[in-house]
């Protein structure tokens, strides 16, 4: 457990960083998220966000202004062109559905590279993605549902040389069309390269969207297939990944530039909600980024 010296001026609680994996992942205490930060706490808070890449809030019931006061504090907001936003908070997105694809005798269907069960990042079809994302779960099944972050900067780091080779210059393919189709909007198929530079901390990071059928650009679809398959495998080993039991009124708040997740979808026709906002690097239309 390691813990930073900063007073939460209106509690009066100290800000507390446990981790709890080793690869990454970091409970945060002393924090009541109904509040508005401090600059210390903000400044804290971000710091631990670099570190630790994604940040569990337990027990903090935020009211929807609240939640979007919270993530406004880091950076403009990102009305999603395709989800469901709440009444009045456009910035706010309600995430429910209970119905997935399960898996089959003949293989889980992400190996289609496809579909909502899948390692992907919020937004990366977008020319500049949305770098932070504050999810809070509301209705949250007793078990299952969990969702699993994985560390994009230690799956790259650990790579052997031969593969950090085979990657350098390589671009994969985000493509969100269908989604921004059905709800009549449009954008490009955008490339962003599969080893990109965290603007904030310089890491490396292997970043592929497993859920905008992606395609390394210059290779057959077979040789891309097997290329996005390795990449797969790594971010699926345990010892990059953080698994989050939620319960509601827990809050996260994670880099989408280090990471990647995925929703487990374990619990049926249950009808689990998360309610998110997503914090986007500068304010402007979906369309012109
Ligand atoms: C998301 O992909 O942003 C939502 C993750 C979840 O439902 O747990």
């Amino acid at each position: 457990m390691s813990s930073n010296v900063v007073i939460n001026l209106v509690t009066r609680e100290e800000f507390k960083v446990s981790p709890v994996q080793p690869a990454l992942g970091a409970e945060i205490s002393g924090v009541d998220l109904k509040q508005p930060l401090t600059p210390e706490l903000r400044d804290a808070i971000k710091a631990a966000l670099l570190k630790y890449k994604v940040l569990f809030f337990r027990d903090q019931d935020v009211s929807h202004a609240e939640h979007v006061a919270f993530a406004g504090a880091f950076g403009p907001l990102y009305p999603h062109p395709t989800t469901t936003a709440i009444d009045g908070f456009p910035e706010i997105h309600r995430i429910a559905r209970s119905q997935f694809p399960q898996p089959t005798p003949g293989g889980f269907p992400d190996r289609k590279f496809a579909g909502p069960s899948v390692f992907h990042s919020d937004t990366s079809w977008r020319f500049i993605p949305t770098w932070g994302v504050v999810l809070k779960g509301v209705n949250i099944p007793e078990i299952g549902g969990d969702t699993i972050w994985v560390d994009a900067e230690k799956a790259y780091a650990n790579l052997s040389d031969e593969f950090k080779a085979e990657l350098e210059g390589k671009f994969a393919t985000h493509d969100f069309r269908e989604a921004l189709h059905k709800a009549g909007k449009d954008y490009p198929i955008i490339a962003h390269p599969i080893v990109r530079t965290h603007p904030e901390t310089g890491a490396k990071i292997l970043w592929v969207n497993f859920s905008q059928k992606p395609q390394v650009l210059g290779l057959s679809r077979a040789d891309s297939d097997a290329l996005l398959v390795r990449i797969l495998d790594e971010y699926r080993r345990p010892e990059y990944q953080v698994r989050l039991k939620w319960r509601p009124n827990t809050v996260v708040f994670w880099d989408n530039r280090a990471t990647s997740h995925y929703a487990v979808h374990d619990y049926g026709d249950f009808p689990r909600e998360v309610q998110r906002v997503l914090i986007a690097e500068k304010t402007l239309p979906y369309e012109h980024y």
